[in-house]
């Protein structure tokens, strides 16, 4: 049976350190570091994350700026805040919660946030300063799940790792970040023939497609280590009538009978996106002032 990857211990470790940092930052130069969260309309799951987000940053005992706009108010007026915000010199990080209303163009908006603010590593100086092997803003989710790996398995030079999923927030950057690390990268994705072979070839296989339980026990290695970034909503019909549950894109029983190591749905990766949102802070607002990001929650 796999070992099972405990994010959610993890994470609060993460915060743990964080939290050490940021007291350090105040002892020493009197100063808070700052998140500003933008959120624009009502979506209730966008209005859960951003109360979590909110929450966690004050706990780590930094300044959590949230901005609430109407989800009819003009892109100018985003435009407006987010430029507010990137001279505002109390905050040193911004995050725009997405998705943003259809009359918005997303792209535009995120790049109008100041690179070395882009706490989420989404603007596009810094997708590129990362597939160029250059230090940036690293996406949360892959980050947490890079580091989850360094934990589990120490240095990963060498491994194959095949990367189910192709987005720009967690796909592609995963790659970016495994290869960094020296591992030899494969990304799979929804049109990839015989993935079930390319899945058995992975000692690391990280899996972000968004299908929920997707990938079967008989496809993975004996002995690899399995990170599911899946967050899936599906019927539950034995819990209740209209009941729900959440599962990954793992399906978890068959898997971990086979895998070395494997991460929970939820209490895996989960926990790790807003531990690394909140170490992308602390790490911005250090290359901001000129100091050394702490190691051991940067890459
Ligand atoms: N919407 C759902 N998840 C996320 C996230 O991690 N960041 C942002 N900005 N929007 C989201």
């Amino acid at each position: 049976m796999a070992q099972i990857i405990d994010g959610k211990a993890f994470a609060a470790d993460v915060r743990q350190k964080v939290k050490k940092y940021v007291n350090r930052i105040k002892e020493t130069h009197g100063i808070t570091p700052g998140l500003a969260v933008v959120l624009v309309g009502e979506d209730p799951a966008s209005q859960v994350y951003v109360r979590n987000k909110g929450k966690q940053t004050l706990e780590v005992g930094m300044n959590s700026f949230e901005h609430k706009l109407d989800k009819t108010c003009s892109e100018e007026v985003l435009l407006s805040l987010i430029n507010d915000l990137n001279l505002d010199p109390n905050v040193h990080g911004i995050l725009c919660q997405l998705p943003l209303p259809d009359h918005m163009n997303e792209n535009l908006v995120i790049n109008s946030i100041s690179p070395e603010k882009d706490v989420e590593g989404f603007h596009i100086s810094n997708g590129g300063l990362l597939s160029t092997g250059q230090s940036s803003m690293v996406p949360c989710t892959p980050l947490g799940c890079l580091l989850l790996l360094r934990n589990h398995l120490g240095d990963l030079t060498g491994k194959s790792a095949v990367v189910v999923g192709r987005s720009n927030i967690v796909g592609k950057p995963m790659a970016s970040l495994l290869l960094k690390d020296s591992c030899t990268v494969t990304i799979a994705h929804s049109r990839t023939m015989n993935i079930t072979e390319v899945c058995s070839k992975a000692d690391i296989l990280v899996a972000a497609v968004g299908r929920p339980e997707m990938i079967k026990g008989d496809w993975i290695k004996p002995g690899a280590t399995v990170i599911d970034v899946g967050i899936n909503r599906i019927p539950a019909p034995e819990k209740e009538e209209n009941k729900t549950r959440i599962v990954g894109d793992v399906h978890f029983e068959s898997c971990e009978r086979v895998a070395g190591g494997i991460t929970p749905v939820p209490g895996g990766v989960g926990p790790m996106t807003i531990a690394c949102l909140l170490a992308n802070t602390v790490t911005a607002f250090c290359r901001e002032k000129g100091l050394e990001p702490p190691s051991e929650i940067t890459v």
